[in-house]
């Protein structure tokens, strides 16, 4: 939308309401951390592998703590499903975004939040490892579509100016589900053996409200009128969003990037892939994606406790609670930077700086064992390492595809970039206890030299959209095509003029 100003209750209640899937996103990626050995015993007992529940006292002690392959084998699953099912269900956001809108798909998909919470939440009445891998399965689908719908809509309806902050939000979302699902599942609260299947249940229980509150939310403007030609409704909805104006000059810009897409036919993902008029932009988004994803980010997500524990800290869990805190807190000053500082800015000091705290928690996990302090150069480097990962990597990728492409595009490309992340994701989550096993306290190398080749390739290629129109990021794609690497000075200066006096 053109560059106003106003942040309106409605606009914040649409973001809000937007975000709750992302909430439930990140509560969901958390959630199964804390009470895995708890559940585990439960697998045992369904699986026939344990005695039933009652006896389990009489149970030799190592028997419980080194769990049956079989149950082992489960449990993988039951992890993995989860991205299975978002790696999956990604391709479809385009096709879910564009069927009736951006707030309806919202709410059809809410139905899959919705029944994988009960699947979980009710694991108890059926075969528990049954009822847990459909459920975690469901939920992964969910989540790889609202991972994409909630994006969209949040880039369609943003203002310019803050396009970014409540881009940022998406993530903010996130890390705030992984730190409830954190401090949640502790075993005092949650995560104990009468109450696990409430904890994965409550998976579903952001869907619950925001159904009841995306009713309220007005269509994305751009969607409206771009895809379905509806002015007059696309005026409605832009004078909701920021009360009321003269919507003119809002939609003369989305007409002039419909005329754009008029040009070119419907975007298949299979277009874009092959059509030389976006290579540039997909390069740039699928890099950022796997720059986020190969950072290494999820194995401290996924096995923090246990880096905690080898890197010698005496409470763990609560260090790995540390990390939620560092997460939630470094994400906020993303927020607040992200349309003062740019985004190839922070992206650039975010994977520069992760560099670096690899390299950090390399030094202090092979000198571990010389010197005893080193336990606090690893926990240092692990903190600084989830700080500059927040400050630009993490959220900065999710909202920047919607701002590299152009409404025809659009929703074809999240949806690959979204598969992109998932399938790296998943990937990460299935190799990195082979690759420590294999690298043992040099684990951390591999990242860094990913990360620093990721800031190279941010260095050289990423350009910044902060500020910019959707048209004007797709010129500056299109002088890069034409072999004209930048804007040239003059129109730069005359760009920012007229941004000034627009003002
Ligand atoms: C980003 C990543 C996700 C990760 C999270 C951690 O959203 O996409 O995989 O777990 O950040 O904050």
């Amino acid at each position: 939308m053109e560059s106003g100003k106003q942040l309106s209750g409605t606009l914040a209640l649409a973001v809000f309401t937007a975000a709750l899937g992302s909430l439930q996103y990140g509560y969901s990626l958390g959630v199964i951390n804390a009470p895995q050995t708890v559940i585990e015993r439960h697998y045992g007992r369904s699986l026939g592998v344990l005695p039933p529940e009652g006896l389990t006292r009489s149970v030799n002690h190592t028997e419980e703590e080194v769990p049956h392959p079989s149950v082992v084998m489960y449990w993988s699953l039951s992890v993995a499903i989860f991205s299975v099912g978002g790696m999956i269900s990604s391709f479809l956001v385009g096709f879910v975004g564009d069927l009736r809108g951006r707030i309806k798909g919202m709410l059809m998909v809410n139905v899959l939040a919705i029944a994988g919470g009960l699947l979980m939440g009710l694991a108890k009445m059926g075969k528990v490892h049954l009822m847990v891998i459909s459920g975690r399965a469901v939920m992964g689908f969910y989540c790889g579509l609202s991972s994409g719908l909630v994006p969209m809509y949040i880039g369609e309806i943003a203002p310019v100016a803050y396009r970014g902050a409540l881009g940022t939000l998406h993530q903010l979302a996130i890390v705030t589900g992984i730190l409830i699902s954190q401090v949640i599942g502790l075993d005092f609260l949650l995560g104990n053996d009468d109450m696990w299947p409430l904890l994965l249940g409550l998976s579903g229980a952001p869907a619950v409200l925001q159904s009841l509150l995306l009713p309220l939310c007005p269509e994305s403007p751009r969607y409206l009128y771009i895809k379905l030609g509806k002015e007059e409704e696309a005026r409605k909805c832009l004078k909701r969003f920021k009360g009321e104006y003269d919507t003119s000059k809002d939609i003369a810009e989305m007409r002039k990037e419909k005329e754009e897409a008029m040009k070119e036919e419907q975007v298949s993902i299979l277009t874009l892939v092959r059509s030389p008029v976006y290579r540039q932009q997909l390069i740039v988004a699928l890099m950022m994606h796997l720059s986020q994803q190969f950072s290494g980010i999820n194995a401290i997500f996924y096995y923090s406790t246990a880096i905690f524990a080898s890197a010698g800290v005496s409470q763990p869990v609560f260090a790995t609670i540390g990390v939620g805190v560092i997460n939630t807190i470094f994400t906020m000053i993303s927020v607040m930077l992200v349309d003062r500082a740019g985004r190839r800015t922070l992206t650039l000091i975010g994977l520069g700086g992760m560099c670096c705290c690899a390299i950090i928690m390399t030094i202090g996990l092979v000198y571990l064992t010389t010197y005893p302090w080193m336990s606090y150069v690893s926990m240092t480097g692990i903190f600084l390492f989830v700080s500059f990962f927040e400050i630009g990597p993490g959220p900065i990728p999710w909202f920047i595809v919607a701002e590299l492409f152009s409404q025809g595009p659009r929703p074809a490309a999240i949806a690959l970039a979204g598969c992109c992340n998932w399938t790296s994701n998943f990937i990460i989550g299935m190799t990195f206890s082979y690759l420590e096993a294999l690298c043992k306290s040099y684990v951390f190398i591999i990242f860094a030299v990913i990360l620093f080749c990721s800031t190279v390739f941010t260095y050289c290629r990423v350009p910044e959209t902060k500020g910019k129109t959707f048209e004007e990021i797709a010129n500056e794609f299109q002088r890069r095509r034409r072999g004209r690497p930048s804007e040239p000075k003059a129109a730069t200066e005359l760009e920012h003029l007229k941004n000034s006096t627009e003002a």
